[in-house]
């Protein structure tokens, strides 16, 4: 793809499990690995978009020409993530958050013996609602919807609770899609109505496709 659509743009990724730290060595996380915000610094990137990729603890390294910035916490993500939405044409939340913490968080780390069998949680920040909330009209902003059986339901309720442009509704009971894998296959909703379901690609190859359809050339 040689497209250069994405010239003078500024894209907002967010990428990866957020971890939820107990204390120094146990913490609250989720399997995913980030690959998709990844495919989509790439993609964003190759189009000539200036991208900030905000990412949990990952194994690939941010591509040379991105921005990153790492966080650990959904605390620390959503700072990050409201300053800078200011400068955002397109924003999208490809971050698995987790949606719990524990209540305290001990700089020593806790002895066996002395974690309780029921583990006092608190709720994270929903930072893509909060994103939301705070967009100008002029700016877009994506969800995922990672979902295990019909995955449109869900996605279209979050579509607008979140008061989302578009979403990615990503079944995660496929072989060789969702979390960690290499590939991915969805169905992309918009606030339009639009939707148009991407068979089994790459992440990559995913991440084009989902801006071949924000740019309206799909
Ligand atoms: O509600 P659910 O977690 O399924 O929504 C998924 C979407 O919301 C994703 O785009 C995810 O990045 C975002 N999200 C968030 N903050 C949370 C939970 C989810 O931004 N605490």
């Amino acid at each position: 793809q040689g497209k250069r659509d994405l010239a003078g743009k500024q894209i907002l990724i967010s990428a990866g499990g957020t971890q939820e730290y107990l204390d120094p060595v146990r913490f609250i996380g989720n399997p995913s690995t980030g690959k998709m915000g990844l495919g989509l610094a790439q993609a964003a990137l190759h189009r000539g978009a200036k991208v900030i990729l905000v990412h949990c603890p990952a194994s690939w390294d941010v591509p040379l020409g991105v921005e990153g910035i790492e966080v650990v916490s959904a605390d620390q993500m959503q700072h990050v993530m409201l300053e800078r939405l200011a400068n955002a044409d397109i924003t999208v939340m490809s971050a698995a958050v987790a949606d719990i913490k524990p209540q305290e968080y001990s700089t020593e780390k806790l002895p066996k013996r002395s974690l309780p069998e029921n583990l006092p949680l608190a709720p994270v920040p929903d930072i893509v609602a909060e994103l939301g909330k705070r967009k100008q009209p002029h700016q877009s902003l994506i969800g995922f919807a990672a979902q295990t059986g019909d995955i449109i339901t869900p996605a279209r309720e979050k579509l607008q609770r979140k008061q989302l442009d578009a979403i990615v509704a990503n079944p995660i009971d496929k072989t060789d899609s969702g979390f960690g894998s290499d590939n991915n296959q969805a169905v992309f909703l918009d606030k339009q109505g639009r939707e148009v379901e991407i068979p089994a690609c790459s992440k990559l190859e995913m991440a084009h496709y989902l801006f071949d359809f924000l740019v309206g050339n799909w």
